[in-house]
């Protein structure tokens, strides 16, 4: 049987920020969040009116709701992941995630020998962390490099002594797709634990099983239709149980004395303070949305709308794509730079024209400065993303392209 037709005007009416009628704008910026759908705003106000207890504390009727709401996220979450529920620990975000493992896993193994490894394409989050953690001992933090085309180089090894690796599965820049099953099989095979930031991919690829072989993934639950103020980290059991804690309060103890404390087992001990109860809990009615319409039938409607954008912006003068050429080398997004034109400008156009995108270095300086080409204009798709928004921006470009010069 032939899968129906992915009916993107179906999935917007879902979404009350793009409902309003005209003065809706057209949502080309999704890379930075999504839009959340009437089930998790719902989601949410029942769990503030309904479970507004703390979790994992008290014993009445509204605190057992909470900590069942709240366990039910995390049991949701790794489902979607293919982990086990032990496994998952709710953060932040994907940032705080990221810190995590740079504390607790990597410092500890990480002596001025030894050496962190990182691809060019990383957003800030998952390059700055380890910058510092190789400050702190005295490491070499090794870049794998890209070319031209924002794809990692191949054939690429890690040094000796590496001693973790911490790579995107997307670019959140470029939308570059790195083969993060072979970088997984690969490091393994030279006995190196791998991190991968999957904030760019969670909401566009599958999670396959080159991804759930990694030692750690973390992610922000707003890049795929969830709240805010959410991140996840999924570690594997055997190493976070081998993990101290870095942030200590309220929740993360077991027993605390006057001079010593004792810690919970993972995933709690990680968990210190009040955690993002209400989010957790609605986080789950995002995961239901990916799961109802399945990640490959989004890949695949996401495909054609970066086809008709790579297309389309071909034929735009002045207009020079970064990033891989063909689009199944993409997920999510887009960028381009003017010739002789300033970003930002053109940015400012669209969005006169109701036409939201970013432009500037999307925090992944490093990337754009090493190809050579500074800030970019970034269109990136959703689930809710139509063929309609493409030609609304392709329609509008080559006004805000000749006002930027
Ligand atoms: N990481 C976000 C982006 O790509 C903020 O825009």
């Amino acid at each position: 049987m032939t899968p129906a037709a992915f009916d993107a005007q179906a999935v917007r009416a879902r979404f009350p920020a793009l409902t309003g009628g005209a003065d809706v704008e057209v949502a080309l910026d999704n890379a930075a969040t999504t839009h959340r759908p009437q089930a998790v705003l719902d989601a949410l106000a029942h769990a503030y009116r309904e479970h507004n207890a703390n979790v994992h504390r008290a014993n009445h009727r509204t605190a057992r709701l909470a900590t069942e709401g709240y366990e039910r996220g995390r049991r949701a979450v790794a489902r979607f992941l293919g982990a086990e529920t032990g496994e998952v620990v709710f953060t932040r975000n994907a940032t705080e995630a990221i810190n995590l493992v740079a504390r607790s896993f990597a410092e500890p193994r990480t002596g001025r020998h030894d050496v962190i490894a990182v691809s060019a394409l990383e957003h800030h989050s998952n390059l700055v962390p380890w910058q510092q953690l190789c400050r702190r001992t005295g490491a070499t933090l090794h870049v794998l490099p890209v070319d031209r085309d924002g794809l990692l180089v191949e054939p690429w090894s890690l040094p000796e002594r590496t001693r973790l690796l911490a790579l995107t599965r997307v670019s959140n820049a470029l939308g570059s797709i790195v083969d993060t099953t072979a970088a997984v099989e690969r490091a393994h095979s030279a006995g190196v634990p791998v991190l991968l930031d999957i904030s760019q991919s969670v909401a566009h690829l599958p999670v396959d099983e080159g991804t759930r072989a990694a030692d750690f993934l973390a992610f922000s639950a707003h890049k795929a239709y969830g709240p805010f103020g959410l991140g996840m980290l999924r570690g594997r059991a055997a190493h976070l149980a081998a993990m101290e804690p870095v942030s200590f309060g309220g929740e993360m103890v077991s027993a605390v004395h006057r001079d010593e404390a004792t810690w919970q087992a993972p995933p709690l001990r990680f968990e210190a303070g009040t955690p993002p109860i209400a989010e957790a809990i609605a986080f789950v009615a995002a995961l239901d949305l990916l799961e109802e319409l399945t990640l490959p039938a989004i890949r695949a409607h996401e495909l054609t709308l970066l086809q008709r954008l790579l297309d389309g912006v071909a034929g735009v003068e002045h207009v020079r794509v970064v990033g891989p050429p063909r689009a199944e080398q993409r997920s999510g997004a887009l960028s381009l730079v003017i010739d002789g034109g300033d970003v930002a400008v053109a940015a400012g156009v669209l969005d006169l024209q109701g036409v939201a995108v970013r432009a500037g270095f999307h925090c992944a300086q490093p990337l754009l400065e090493e190809l050579g080409c500074g800030p970019t204009l970034r269109a990136s798709v959703a689930v809710y993303t139509s063929e309609q928004d493409i030609d609304a921006l392709l329609e509008a470009l080559p006004h805000a392209v000749a006002a930027s010069r």
